[in-house]
């Protein structure tokens, strides 16, 4: 869509506290935005923090695809951080074909809902597929989005992780293939997050380094070693159609929030 005017790009906020605030209010909506970070530095928790705070504040429908852990060890995980999977509709999805009736339910209600889909259920699904051999996993996830747009208002998306597409799914020429994928999620009109597991050569953002010139916004995330102590650090590397400030911060959780911190402080103005 075209704007006519700067304040017409809708923001879908991180909800880390003092972190919006830094690019003009949030993400726009619509932007593929990378999450790239090694591990353990809260890709996924940051991700279903998004997800979980604009299903519960602002009604939307969300899809976390999990490729890496099962959608019960993500939940898992999550309530432990001390989310209220009480506060929203949250559905798990083990069967592809239970999606439709799903679906419908959550139209009617007219609320937010949370789906998760793991990589067990998208295996099955290849498996009742009879689609050619080659891009099968690729094609079902695609079609899973395609269906959850058309008959769910879907408008939220993370894809946990690129890494694990990139394991079940060969691409010959990642390149053009990854091209066409971003093109796909960009005229499905999703804003979708995708979690990049950053090499340790720290060369580049995701494997093959393609992926954030492709993407609208890339979002690092580090852990840093200093006098024994380790902290976590946020950064935005680049955020389209954003005057962002793109300093390190401090990234921090406690007590249900995420925060990011300047020098230990909230960034002065
Ligand atoms: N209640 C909690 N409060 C704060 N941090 C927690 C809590 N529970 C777990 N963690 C931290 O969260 C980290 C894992 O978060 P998360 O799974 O989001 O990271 P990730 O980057 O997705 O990891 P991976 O590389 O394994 O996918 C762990 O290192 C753990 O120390
Ligand atoms: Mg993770």
């Amino acid at each position: 869509m075209l704007i006519s005017e700067k304040g017409q790009i809708e923001r879908i906020r991180t909800w880390i506290e003092h972190f919006d605030e830094e690019m003009e209010g949030g993400i726009p909506k619509g932007h593929i935005v990378l999450f790239s970070g090694t591990a353990g530095t809260m890709k996924s928790s940051l991700t279903f923090n998004i997800l979980y705070h604009e299903v519960r504040e602002n009604k939307r429908v969300a899809l976390y695809l999990t490729l890496e852990q099962s959608s019960e060890s993500l939940l898992n995980h999550m309530i432990n951080m001390g989310y209220d999977m009480n506060a929203i509709s949250v559905y798990i999805i083990n069967n592809i074909q239970d999606l439709a009736s799903v679906l419908n339910t959550i139209r009617e209600s007219g609320e937010g809902s949370l789906i998760l889909i793991d990589l067990a259920a998208i295996r099955k699904e290849v498996k009742n597929a009879t689609l050619g051999a080659s891009g099968e996993w690729l094609n079902v996830i695609k079609n899973i989005l395609r269906k959850m747009k058309e008959k769910g208002d879907l408008e939220l998306f993370t894809l946990d992780s690129l890494s694990a597409l990139y394991v079940i799914s060969h691409f010959d020429n990642p390149r053009a293939e990854l091209f066409y994928l971003f093109e796909y999620f960009r005229d499905l009109e999703l804003t979708t997050f995708l979690i990049a597991e950053r090499p340790l050569t720290r060369d580049k953002y995701a494997e093959y380094g393609v992926e954030s010139f492709l993407a609208d916004g890339v979002i690092a995330l580090d852990l840093v070693e200093r006098h024994r102590k380790v902290s976590r650090e946020i950064r935005i590397v680049k955020m389209r159609a954003t005057a962002a400030n793109t300093d390190v911060f401090t990234l921090e959780y406690s007590n249900g929030t995420f925060k990011a911190l300047y020098g230990g402080q909230p960034a002065l103005i």
